[in-house]
């Protein structure tokens, strides 16, 4: 069956179409019925079914005698090391990790934060939480202590499970100082920290609190796999909003092992058994989906790439991991791709590598530009598919269905909704809009399985972030068009959120730190163009009167701070003194009137504007710092 007919079915029947789609997994008690109504607009699925997430991932593929096959391989060119893992490994491994937690307490419902770079047993890990109902939350290493400690508090773990550093080029990242600070900001304590030990830096335990990962197996049973309900979360992840209050995407799930092993081969064409790259970090939900549990649930080998797309140790070592490996698909972000070119333009790395089993690469986590689409087509011979998703849906919104059928790629869209997804294009008042015509993304409720059911503990942020703008549809915060073929184009986010070497930010999170610099009276931070990132942040600094310090010096610390506060990932580099901001008159920050001027696009006065003039000085101080040059 090709695309439209699936897609039709799925509209005809979503009920049925997700049953049916129900089937691929190993149900303890399998659903009754596929939807459930929680609320008004609040939606569950296969709520009474039972069923554990391990053991669809994990164990039921050793039970069918392919306890041989790889699981999981560790490429590591940072620390040089090569570590394979097939699933009979990794299913002794993630039992006694889960009999340890056990044995700590942690049970049912227990939220347990994962603070790992990117080792196998940042899986196993996760995969152990899921083993006995705990609900993980994985923290990205590049946060500082302080989004730790927001983290901690907000999800109350009883145990956290850490390594004692990561390791980026030229630098170990030691983690176990930054979990401590964060531990003593936080006012909820956990009663245990399980710390993963690496030889590039071992870190000292405190007594009674932590303890060594593989001392904390000892002597203990390796546990079972329980059932949980259907809607039982699976994990929390943390993700930018509008405030610096991080959003708690819950996952549900039986969704989510349903819509995820869909996904596998209609999207990314792999059959069980073949291996499959996704180059992110744990830490994102590109990360959780697709290097963690997606793979895994359809028996596929996942690859754990601890690297950066060029220095670790050059720009050929994308070619050499797919080679090495006979990686069948291929998952990174155009930032990683851009990364790649402006070092090698010409591909000369890649020539050293046969990557003839290569069938396709994904992009998403951000805009894929047509100069990066076409420079990868040409480089790997394959075809290039963006693909459209969020942390809160999880997996792709609109993409290209090429195992179910390859659709012809439009360069510049990232195809078109797949089976689940009712996307449309709203005007303000929520009316539909003609094709071509620009407007918010939505999409019709109920989300399909495997999408966010609500926030963690934050059920009224929920309806508000998402459900009240448009009635009936979920707001995804994207802005876009789709053209008579039904091919989406995102153009712009609708909110303060931007997107930093594929990294969701929040401008709101920086502009809070800064304003909580003592001479800074008022700040705005906007994301520019970048040509290797995409976009990256920039802030401007009205000081408070009386302030008459070098300027450089309270840029300086403004700088610091963010990273400090927020982390190194937000990349916080550049910060302005100006007299004033450009406002309405009504007080409203025109922070979109200053990105169109930095990146030298046409843009119409705003009618509301309270001193067009100002506009000149901002553009004057941009130049002091190499943009709107136009
Ligand atoms: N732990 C600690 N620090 C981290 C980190 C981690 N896991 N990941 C990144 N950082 C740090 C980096 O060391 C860097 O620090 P610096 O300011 O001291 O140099 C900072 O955070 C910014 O990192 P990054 O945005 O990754 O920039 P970069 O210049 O180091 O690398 C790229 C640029 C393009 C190579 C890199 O961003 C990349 O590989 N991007 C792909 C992103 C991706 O896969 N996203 C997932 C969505 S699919
Ligand atoms: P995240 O939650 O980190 O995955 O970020 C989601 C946001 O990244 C989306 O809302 C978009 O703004 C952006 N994004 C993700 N994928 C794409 C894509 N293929 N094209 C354009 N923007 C994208």
């Amino acid at each position: 069956m090709g695309y439209r007919a699936e897609y039709d079915q799925w509209k005809a029947d979503p009920e049925g179409w997700w049953m049916n789609a129900a089937k691929a997994i190993d149900w303890v008690t399998p659903p009754t019925r596929a939807l459930s109504q929680r609320g008004e607009h609040l939606y569950d699925w296969f709520a009474d079914a039972e069923v554990n997430t391990c053991w669809n991932a994990v164990d039921r593929h050793v039970e069918a005698g392919r306890g041989d096959q790889l699981a999981i391989i560790h490429d590591s060119p940072i620390t040089g090391s090569i570590q394979r893992l097939t699933y009979a490994e990794l299913q002794t491994r993630v039992a006694a990790l889960a009999g340890a937690l056990a044995a700590q307490g942690v049970g049912m419902g227990d939220r347990v934060i994962i603070y790992m770079p990117m080792v196998p047993e940042a899986l196993e890990a996760m995969l152990a939480c899921a083993r006995i109902g705990a609900v993980h939350s994985v923290v990205f290493g590049g946060f500082a202590a302080n989004e730790l400690a927001v983290r901690i508090d907000d999800c109350t773990p009883k145990a956290i499970i850490a390594a004692s550093c990561g390791l980026e080029p030229g630098r170990v990242v030691k983690y176990k100082p930054l979990l401590d600070e964060a531990i003593n900001l936080a006012s909820a304590k956990p009663d245990v920290c399980i710390i993963l030990q690496r030889e590039q830096h071992p870190a000292e335990l405190i007594e009674g609190r932590d303890i060594d990962w593989h001392a904390s197996q000892i002597g203990v049973d390796p546990a079972p796999c329980v059932p949980v309900k259907g809607n039982h979360p699976a994990y929390i992840l943390y993700t930018s909003g509008t405030t610096g209050a991080p959003k708690g995407v819950v996952r549900a799930t039986a969704g989510h092992l349903v819509a995820l092993n869909w996904t596998m081969k209609n999207i990314y064409q792999v059959d069980p058994g073949e291996v499959f790259w996704a180059a992110s970090d744990v830490g994102w939900v590109v990360g959780h989906s697709y290097i963690c549990y997606a793979p895994l649930i359809h028996g596929n080998t996942t690859v754990v790439f601890e690297g950066k797309p060029v220095g670790t140790p050059d720009a050929g070592t994308f070619w050499r991991v797919i080679a090495d490996h006979n990686v069948k698909s291929f998952f990174t972000a155009p930032t990683a791709i851009r990364a790649v070119k402006r070092e090698d333009p010409k591909g000369l790395e890649r020539q050293k590598y046969d990557l003839s089993g290569l069938r396709a690469l994904y992009l998403a986590g951000e805009r894929a530009d047509p100069d990066t689409i076409e420079w990868a087509q040409d480089m790997l011979g394959v075809p290039v598919y963006d693909h459209w998703w969020q942390t809160e849906t999880g997996y792709t919104i609109a993409g290209n269905p090429a195992g179910l059928e390859a659709l012809p790629v439009k360069i510049g869209s990232p195809t078109v909704a797949m089976p689940g997804f009712d996307v449309q294009i709203l005007d303000d008042a929520g009316h539909p809009m003609a094709p071509g015509e620009l407007g918010a993304i939505a999409i019709k409720l109920p989300l399909p399985p495997g999408t966010l059911p609500t926030l963690w503990n934050a059920e009224d942020r929920f309806v508000k972030s998402y459900l009240n703008t448009f009635p009936g549809y979920y707001e995804t915060g994207d802005a876009g068009m789709m053209d008579e073929d039904g091919y989406l184009y995102i153009m712009a986010r609708t909110d303060d959120v931007i997107n930093v070497a594929g990294h969701r930010l929040s401008t709101g999170a920086m502009e809070e730190v800064l304003a909580g610099h003592p001479d800074v009276a008022e700040c705005a931070v906007v994301g520019v163009s970048d040509t290797l990132k995409g976009q990256a942040p920039v802030g401007l600094l009205c000081l408070t009167t009386g302030v008459n310090r070098p300027h450089d010096e309270i840029v300086s610390e403004c700088v610091k701070r963010v990273r400090d506060q927020i982390g190194p990932v937000a990349a916080f580099k550049q910060a302005l003194v100006v007299d004033r901001l450009p406002k309405t008159r009504s007080g409203k920050i025109l922070r979109g009137t200053v990105v169109k001027i930095a990146d030298n696009q046409d843009f119409k006065m705003p009618a509301t504007i309270d001193d067009p003039a100002i506009l000149d000085e901002i553009r004057a101080a941009l130049q002091t710092i190499g943009y709107a040059k136009g």
